[in-house]
């Protein structure tokens, strides 16, 4: 076998990927070559454009919006989280088998992007503001960790209730509670409050308005807020913004977005792929200008 690791990025769209370029990175300090490059593969051509670029030689494939639950179509094996939440965004070529195997570091990328915040001991209740793919793809992680109960808001009520019913409970010993999933309603109306430990944005909002609806959910005593998206250096995301001014002003917040779990969601899919853990010390300045 050649030196060189082949992997790489499909979506569509795809030119605002940051993946080349984390990859790039984690691979010039750990001292490897690859080609990591960005496919846009239309929904069409999907299963054709995974199978052939396994078969010509492929190790590695990350897969991002829309493609993260249909890829699953063209694999032969699952891990336990993707059979769980439905989608992956890690695929990579068994060696001796080649097989493709499917997998998701985004939960486990948010675990340890909520660490590098400090956002530590998640043991109280959890507030999930969204319940599309990016929310899916955290729960089982979160539910892992046993905060007291996970709460899910959505702008549109309906679209709660599937997402519950695929996490119930884990199956654990006594001692840890057995962290439900609920909807904000029940919540609000069978749990008693202890006020969230921490809220995360899991919507795909992109204006400062969009998160007004959030103002009737009980958040006041919030005091760490985690955004699923990212902004450039010099930027602010709405989520955010709007964190900034929620709660008990005299208390200080502890508000981050999404850039060190994109960065930790990368390295666990470079370690699936090359077995070595890269060097994660990234700044926004050395992906956006270098
Ligand atoms: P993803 O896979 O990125 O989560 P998705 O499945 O389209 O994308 O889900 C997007 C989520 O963002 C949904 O929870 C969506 O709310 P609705 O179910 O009400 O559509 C939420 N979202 C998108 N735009 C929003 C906005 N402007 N305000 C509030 N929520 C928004």
């Amino acid at each position: 076998m050649s030196g060189i690791i082949k992997l790489g990025v499909i979506g569509d769209p795809i030119n605002h990927s940051l993946s080349p370029n984390i990859h790039k990175l984690f691979a010039e300090r750990a001292k490897i070559e690859i080609e990591y490059l960005a496919y846009r593969v239309a929904s069409s051509n999907l299963e054709n454009f995974i199978k052939s670029f396994f078969k010509d030689g492929g190790t590695g494939l990350n897969v991002t919006l829309p493609h993260k639950v249909d890829c699953l179509n063209s694999v032969d094996e699952f891990s336990l989280i993707v059979k769980k939440i439905g989608a992956a965004n890690t695929l990579r070529r068994e060696k001796g088998t080649n097989k493709i195997f499917a997998d998701s570091t985004d939960g486990m990328g948010l675990i340890k992007g909520l660490h590098g915040a400090k956002i530590n001991e998640i043991k109280s209740d959890i507030l999930i503001i969204g319940a599309g793919g990016a929310a899916q793809s955290i729960i089982h992680n979160l539910q892992d960790r046993h905060p007291r109960v996970i709460v899910i808001a959505n702008r549109t009520k309906e679209k709660i209730k599937p997402v519950i019913s695929r996490f119930p409970p884990l199956d654990y010993d006594d001692l840890y509670p057995n962290t439900q999933v609920v909807d904000i309603e029940t919540y609000i109306n069978q749990w008693n409050h202890q006020g969230f430990h921490t809220v995360i944005n899991a919507t795909s909002a992109r204006k400062d308005s969009d998160f007004k609806w959030c103002e009737s959910l009980p958040i006041e005593d919030a005091t760490n807020f985690y955004d699923l998206s990212y902004s450039m250096p010099d930027e602010t995301t709405p989520f955010i913004k709007w964190a900034r001014h929620q709660g008990n002003s005299s208390v200080r917040k502890n508000i981050s977005d999404g850039f060190g779990m994109l960065i930790h969601q990368a390295a666990l899919s470079f370690e699936i792929w090359t077995g070595i853990k890269p060097d994660t010390n990234i700044s926004k300045g050395e992906l956006f200008n270098g």
